[in-house]
Parts: structure tokens; sequence; C-alpha cells
């Protein structure tokens, strides 16, 4: 499959040339592991480009594959027990055929990754600024004191109050906000041209969130890197990121512009994802909906829509036939993966019949008038959609 666009936009001045070519291409990549009751696919056939200054943001469920999408490309996977199909063409290297050593001349310098719990990033037992003076030294040939420099340096870039002071302390003797700004510092630390944030505030509460986002958001714009921003909240992406790739059981079911994905959202998936998007307005900020269900087991995935067990408007043909990712003819970089998208007479009809019956399926605030006038899109009424 080829499915891979280009998510280029119209930058201005210096920068324009560079975004010409995208800087990581991403086609047909699906990745198996052997497990004892047989080969799970926990990426399935999935493409996608991203250019520098461009952040793409993956939402999807826990085990959708998101996580071993970033680690496949970042070259993380163990080699044993696991199989990668498909090319990851990274600044115009192919990057399935690298060896470890190949991958690590990478890491920092060229790719670099975020995690979600700072405590697992950081090594406890070695003083802040080592751990970030330790990859200067080590990948750009710095000098001790330079490299202590520009430790202080990134430390009060990613805004660490009194950065000389905390050079010398330990992971512990920080919070958990303020370690995973440390985390971002180590991450950033050799300029990397792509970054990979893999729900990189889940652990964080509400207000914190909000803050690491905008930081990495400022550094990703400041430093002209790629940003893959991981998440399983829509909201978290809605303004933040450039194009959406939204995954369910390993595939990619929807892929576009985040404003042609909250305007003219297609996926059934999608539309679910949007329900369970906590509010701001929410004094709770607890989810508005769950996902009914579970995704099916990736050793034996149906043969039709992995979806249609648990979707709303799910036909006899859904569960026979696997829907082929296709474009929206109103705009091709649209692509969606259903054979009844929200925005069909199918779905529509199905809405009228469960209103007359009294009970709204997929009822939501703005939601129930789709297609004919999609609710504006409003970021700041989600948790984490500040900018
Ligand atoms: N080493 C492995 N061996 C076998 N299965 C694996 C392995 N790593 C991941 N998987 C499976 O692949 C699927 C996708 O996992 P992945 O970690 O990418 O999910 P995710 O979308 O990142 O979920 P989460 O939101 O929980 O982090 C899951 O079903 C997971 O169990
Ligand atoms: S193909 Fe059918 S089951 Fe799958 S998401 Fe679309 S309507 Fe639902
Ligand atoms: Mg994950």
């Amino acid at each position: 499959m080829s499915n891979a666009t280009t998510m280029d936009g119209t930058p201005g001045g210096a920068h324009a040339a560079v975004q010409q070519a995208p800087l990581l291409e991403v086609n047909g990549l699906s990745v198996y592991f052997d497990t004892p009751r047989g080969a799970v696919r926990s990426v399935d056939d999935i493409s996608f480009t991203l250019s520098r200054g461009r952040t793409l943001g993956v939402v999807g469920e826990s085990g959708s594959g998101k996580s071993v999408t970033s680690k496949a490309i970042m070259g993380l996977l163990p080699r044993s027990g696991r199989r990668i199909e498909g090319s990851i063409v990274y600044d115009g290297k192919e990057l399935t055929s690298y060896r470890d050593a190949e991958y690590r001349s990478l890491w920092g310098t060229d790719m670099a990754m975020v995690f979600q719990d700072p405590m697992t990033s950081l090594n406890p037992v070695m003083k802040i600024g080592r751990q970030i003076t330790e990859s200067l030294q080590l990948n750009l040939g710095m000098d001790r004191q330079t490299a202590k420099d520009s430790a202080i340096g990134l430390l009060s870039a990613v805004k660490i109050p009194a950065p000389e002071k905390r050079f010398n302390e330990y992971p512990g003797q920080l919070s958990g906000g303020m370690r995973q700004r440390v985390v971002i510092a180590v991450a950033l630390a050799c300029g990397p041209k792509l970054l990979f944030a893999d729900e990189p505030t889940t652990a964080l509460d509400v207000t914190v969130q909000a803050q690491i986002l905008d930081l990495l958001a400022e550094q990703q714009r400041d430093r002209f890197m790629a940003m893959v921003l991981v998440t399983h909240d829509l909201g978290v992406v809605a303004g933040r990121a450039d194009e959406i790739a939204v995954m369910y059981a390993g595939r990619i079911v929807e892929r576009a512009s985040t404003r042609s994905l909250f305007g003219r959202m297609k996926h059934p998936y999608t539309e679910a994802l949007l329900k369970s998007i906590p509010k701001l307005s929410s004094a709770s900020h607890t989810r508005l909906d769950a996902i009914g269900g579970s995704p099916p087991n990736l050793i034996d995935p149906p043969a039709g829509c992995a979806f249609a067990a648990r979707c709303a408007y799910a036909q006899p043909r859904c569960v026979e036939e696997r829907p082929p990712l296709v474009a929206d003819p109103a705009d091709p970089s649209h692509l969606y993966a259903c054979f009844y998208p929200v925005d069909s007479a199918h779905a529509a009809g199905v809405r009228a019949e469960a209103a007359a019956h009294g009970e709204l399926v997929n009822a939501h605030p703005g939601l129930e008038a789709f297609p004919q006038t999609p609710p504006p899109f409003d970021p700041s009424t989600m948790h984490g959609g500040t900018n």
C-alpha cells in the first residue's frame, strides 16, 4: 500500500527549501512479534510522511500500536522475535536495513524520544546535570566546561528555575513536572531533527500536562524539529498537531490534517474517541463516555473491520470485508478506512432511528449535527489544547 502524502504547509523564509522534502517517509510498515500463541501483528501496513517543523499526532487506545510504531522507526525494538515489513526512510536513508551500530549513531543527534514516565528515563542515582553533559560530551565531543554551560542553558530553556542549582541535584529531588522537563532537556541536548513524544504527559496532572505540551511545542518551533506526538487523547493533539493519524488494532484508520479531521470526521472510531475527550467545563475532567467493548485479539484478528464489534454503524459487509484506506474525494489528503463513514447517509439514518427511539447513538454535544454543520473546532474547550 502506498498512501503517503506530504505534510508540507506553506512556510516562508529560510526554512521553506528545507521543508520541501519530507524528513521521514514511512510506507507500508508492519511489525510482527512472535509469541507462544502465534504471531501478533502490532502494526499493520501504515504509511505517513513528516517534514521538519511539523507535528504528527498519533492517537489511539491502549494496545493500538502507537509505541511499537515509534520504537520501530527509532530502531528500539529487540531484534529477536520480531519482524518488520515495509519501508522507513529517514533523511533519504532506508532504516529497515540498518544495523544496531548505525541506529545508535542516529540517537540523540538525529532522533530522540521523550517517554511517558520520567523516572524510567532518568537515572535516579546520577545528578541531573551529568545526565545531560554525558551525551553532549559523547555525541558532540564537547569538553567538560562547555558541556556544563550547554546543560545549564538547556535546563533554562525548558524553564527549570535556578538551573545552576538543579544541575547538581538528583531526579528524586524534583517534582514530576520538573523531572519531565529534565527528560525533555536530555532528549533535546544533541539537537535532534525528529522528536518522538510518547504519552509525554499522562503521568502528570492536567495543569502540568498543558505546561509540558506547551514547552514541547515551543521547543519544536524554535528548533524546527519534526515531532511525533503520541497520545490516547484526541484533546491533547487537537491544538498541537498539523496532521493526526488515528490508530486502531495496529492500523491507521483515519489520517488527515487536524482541521479536516475535526471538520469532516469520517471514522466511527475517531468519533468515539472524540466523545471520550474530557472537557475543561466538566468539573472533574472525567471522560464523557468510554468506548464500549475492547479491541480485537491481534493474534487472530477478524477478517472484516476490526472495529465492527464496537461500531454503532456496522453492517454485515463490515464483518465480511476489510475496509481499505481510501481518500475523501473532497480532500484527497484525508484518508479513512470505513464503508459507512460518520457523514454518510447510512450513519445519518442510524442516528435518526436511534433518536426516534429515544436513544441517540453516539450522542455528544455538537456531534448530532454532523455532517451538515460540523461543530466549530475549539481546542480551548479540551484539556491540553490551549495553543
Ligand atoms: N515485545 C512484544 N511482544 C509481543 N507483543 C507486543 C510486544 N510489544 C508490543 N506488543 C503488542 O503490540 C500491541 C501494540 O502495543 P503498543 O505498545 O504499541 O500499544 P500502544 O498503542 O502504545 O498502547 P499504550 O497506549 O498502552 O501505550 C499490543 O497488543 C502489545 O501487547
Ligand atoms: S467499516 Fe463498518 S464496522 Fe468498520 S468502522 Fe466503518 S461502519 Fe463501523
Ligand atoms: Mg504506548
